[in-house]
C-alpha cells in the first residue's frame, strides 16, 4: 500500500501501535495521496511527512491520550510531547532509509509543528495537515471516535460539520470532508442539518 516508501512505513509500525495509529496513518495516508493530486505538492516530502506524523504518541503513555487530543479543552503540554519525539523518531528513520537529507529537513519541520501550528508554510506542510483531519470525517474514525470520546455519533459528527471551513486549508480538503460527511450521513442515518 505504501510503494516506495514501504520501508519508512515498516520502520514507523512499531510506534503506529498506539491510538489506533496504524489506520489513522493509512486512512490519513490514502486523502494524501488524492489531495497530492489535486493541490501538487512533492509526494517525496507528503508521503513520508503522513506515514511518520505521529509516531510520537508512542512516546506519550496511553493513559494521558484523551486528555491531549479530540474535540474539546486540549492538553497542549502533551500534545507538543508527540510532536517534539515524533520529529525525532522521523529524523532516524529518514536517516536510516537514506531519504534526502534535504526533503528530511522539510519532513521534520512539517511533523514538528503538524499540530500546534495552524497555518501552513508549504503546498506540502497544507496537504499533510489537511490529510491528518480528513481523517476524521472517514467511516473508520466515525466508528472510532465518538467511542473513544464518549460522543453519541450523531452529535460527533455535526460537530465535524461546522468545523470544515475552520480546519482545512485546501479547497480540495473541504470539499472531500463534504463528501465524506454526505456519506457518512446515508450510512449512520445521521440528520444532515
Ligand atoms: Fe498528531
Ligand atoms: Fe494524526
Amino acid at each position: 500500500m505504501y510503494g516506495k516508501f514501504e520501508k519508512i512505513y515498516q520502520l514507523a509500525k512499531p510506534f503506529l501501535d498506539t491510538r489506533d495509529n496504524d489506520i489513522h496513518t493509512r486512512i490519513a495516508y490514502s486523502f494524501a495521496c488524492r489531495l497530492l493530486e489535486a493541490e501538487g505538492g512533492n509526494e517525496d516530502v507528503v508521503l513520508p511527512a503522513i506515514i511518520l506524523h505521529d509516531v510520537g504518541w508512542k512516546s506519550v503513555p496511553e493513559e494521558l491520550h484523551l486528555k491531549a487530543f479530540g474535540p474539546g479543552e486540549n492538553d497542549m503540554i502533551i500534545n507538543r510531547v508527540h510532536e517534539v519525539e515524533g520529529a525525532k523518531t522521523a529524523r532516524r528513520i529518514l536517516e536510516e532509509v537514506n531519504h534526502d537529507p534535504s526533503l528530511t529537513e522539510e519532513i521534520v519541520a512539517i511533523i514538528l509543528e503538524h499540530d500546534s501550528r495552524r497555518e501552513a508554510l508549504s503546498v506540502n506542510d497544507a496537504i499533510v495537515k489537511d490529510s491528518d483531519k480528513l481523517w476524521r470525517f472517514s467511516k473508520e474514525a466515525l466508528e472510532i471516535d465518538p467511542n473513544r470520546f464518549g460522543i453519541p455519533p450523531a452529535i460527533h459528527a455535526k460537530w465535524l460539520k461546522l468545523q470544515i471551513e475552520d480546519w482545512f486549508l485546501t479547497e480540495t480538503a473541504k470539499k472531500i470532508a463534504r463528501e465524506e460527511q454526505r456519506l457518512r450521513t446515508l450510512s449512520f442515518g445521521i440528520k444532515s442539518d
